[in-house]
């Protein structure tokens, strides 16, 4: 499958730089649930699925690792009410994940992003972004960076991307 192989793809050519860190941002909710998919009945929004894996500066799956992810709707709003577009996952063993969710809009002066914090045990923990190539406020407005655009492209009407998170030794 074409985002499978993306994934060695990453891998192969990655020098395990770590992941540049752009912060929280001020709409971070501690205790969001676990789950994949974001997805709800009647929500509106581009399909967009995410898979990567989060790494050691060497390369090596870091055991335990976790993702933490929260984004905008199709208005740019977040709920910061309850926890709609915002979820957790623990990464298999050998450090993937993935989660399926829509694509977020860009909102004020920002690019189209997901907030995200991963964490694990012996790393230190990062709060970065995922941001997206091709968008056109990709490499300008506040926060914008290049080494976090991830690639997409579409399959069967669901935007489809990787991305790989490297972390530092705790
Ligand atoms: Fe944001």
């Amino acid at each position: 499958m074409a985002v499978a192989a993306a994934v060695s793809e990453l891998e192969a050519t990655d020098q395990f730089i770590p992941t540049e860190e752009v912060g929280p941002g001020p709409f971070y909710k501690a205790g969001s649930p676990e789950r994949h998919s974001f997805r709800e009945k009647g929500m509106d929004g581009e399909p967009l699925r995410i898979n990567g894996k989060v790494l050691d500066t060497r390369g090596r799956p870091l055991t335990g690792a976790r993702i933490e992810m929260w984004h905008v709707n199709t208005k740019g709003e977040y709920d910061n009410e309850g926890f709609r577009l915002r979820g957790q996952v623990a990464c298999a063993a050998n450090g993937e994940y993935w989660f399926e969710t829509i694509t977020p809009v860009a909102y004020s002066s920002r690019c189209m992003h997901l907030h995200v914090r991963v964490s694990a045990p012996s790393a230190k923990t990062i709060a970065t972004e995922i941001q997206f190539d091709g968008d056109p406020k990709a490499t300008k407005g506040s926060g914008a960076r290049t080494s976090l655009a991830m690639k997409t492209a579409m399959n069967n009407g669901e935007r489809q991307g990787t991305f790989l998170f490297v972390l530092r030794d705790a």
